[in-house]
């Protein structure tokens, strides 16, 4: 009889030896816990398809906020859900719209802890519930958009947040915002540029999550789920227009993507693990289908294994526990 002379299985014969050669860790500090706060709630609402999501009022978004510091997640991306909407979408650049006022309550409470980030993008503020302002033909406007950005990037820096993360997909955002912040002075706020964001079913429970009077689709500004090579160029280019760090998103769906990226990428890459990344997991967890610790830290690990230096998940506060 022969015996093999390999013997990979030497390296998982125990707890002790499986975690000395593990080649990715999760850790707190990369996760970011995207939340959202809803313009006059006393109190927080559930959000349906996302159990154990909701929409936060300002106080309980700070006390989310203060969990997610002492569970050591690294920062918080914050989403306006306001109480009425415009077509210029006005809320996103008002001092007082209410994405603006919780960006300067975090940064006020929790701002030495926790890396202060907010969503900037115009869907949420828009009647129509584009990422832009339209044209008189009714088609999202690239370069008047960009004006709007600009005005909303300031309006976040000067509310407090440390990180603008441009989710909008227009043409040239990156190098028009950061020229803008530049302008008004705000050299150091760091841009995350969704470089590859895909037009995704998977954002389908995000909708619910704030409100969103979109009719239709976003095909003409974010990306086909069928290309590849087009993520390796935007990402270039949002690097060369001076984007800090960049993200692709959905992750789980698009590890190759996020792979080719994390290999060229000169700059910090992160991933968002989306709105129905994480249904999927707690639908059919609810059902007693898969175990959703599990699944939740299995995904998280291949988005990290993939490339991701930080992740975006709704899980954040809850998979820094497990962690620890
Ligand atoms: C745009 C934005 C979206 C998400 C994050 N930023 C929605 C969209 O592009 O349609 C989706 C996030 C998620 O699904 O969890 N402001």
């Amino acid at each position: 009889m022969s015996f093999p002379t390999h013997r990979p299985r030497r390296l998982r014969q125990s707890p002790a030896v499986r975690r000395l050669v593990a080649q990715t860790r999760l850790h707190p500090a990369q996760l970011i816990l995207p939340v959202f706060v809803r313009e006059g709630a006393t109190e927080p609402r559930p959000i349906g398809s996302m159990p154990g999501v909701v929409q936060h009022s300002l106080d309980s978004l700070e006390q989310a906020a203060r969990e997610a510091a002492r569970a050591g997640v690294g920062g918080i991306m914050v989403f306006g859900v306001p109480t009425s909407k415009d077509a210029v979408g006005s809320g996103a650049t008002d001092p007082d719209g209410i994405l603006n006022v919780a960006l300067r309550r975090l940064a006020d409470t929790v701002g030495d802890d926790l890396v202060v980030m907010a969503d900037l993008c115009l869907d949420e503020f828009t009647d129509h519930g584009h990422c832009g302002v339209l044209d008189d033909r009714g088609r999202v406007d690239n370069d008047a958009t960009l004006e709007r950005y600009a005005a909303m990037g300031i309006a976040q820096a000067e509310a407090g947040a440390i990180v603008v993360g441009l989710s909008g997909m227009m043409d040239g955002q990156v190098g028009h915002v950061r020229q803008a912040l530049d302008d008004a002075g705000r050299t150091d706020t760091i841009l995350l540029a969704y470089a590859a964001k895909y037009a995704s079913g998977y954002y389908g429970p995000f909708r619910e999550a704030v409100a969103s009077s979109l009719q239709g689709d976003r095909a003409t500004y974010q990306q086909d789920p069928a290309n590849f090579t087009e993520s390796l160029r935007e990402t270039r280019l949002d690097i060369e227009e001076g984007a800090d760090m960049v993200m692709v998103k959905p992750a789980l769906p698009y590890l190759d993507v996020l792979a080719a990226v994390a290999a060229e990428s000169t700059v910090p890459v992160s991933a968002y693990q989306v709105s129905g990344e994480y249904a999927q997991i707690e639908a059919a967890a609810a059902q007693g289908w898969i175990d959703r610790e599990r699944v939740a830290l299995e995904s998280l690990t291949s988005i990290h294994r993939a490339g991701a230096a930080q992740i975006l998940t709704y899980y954040a506060t809850e998979a820094a526990g497990w962690i620890s």
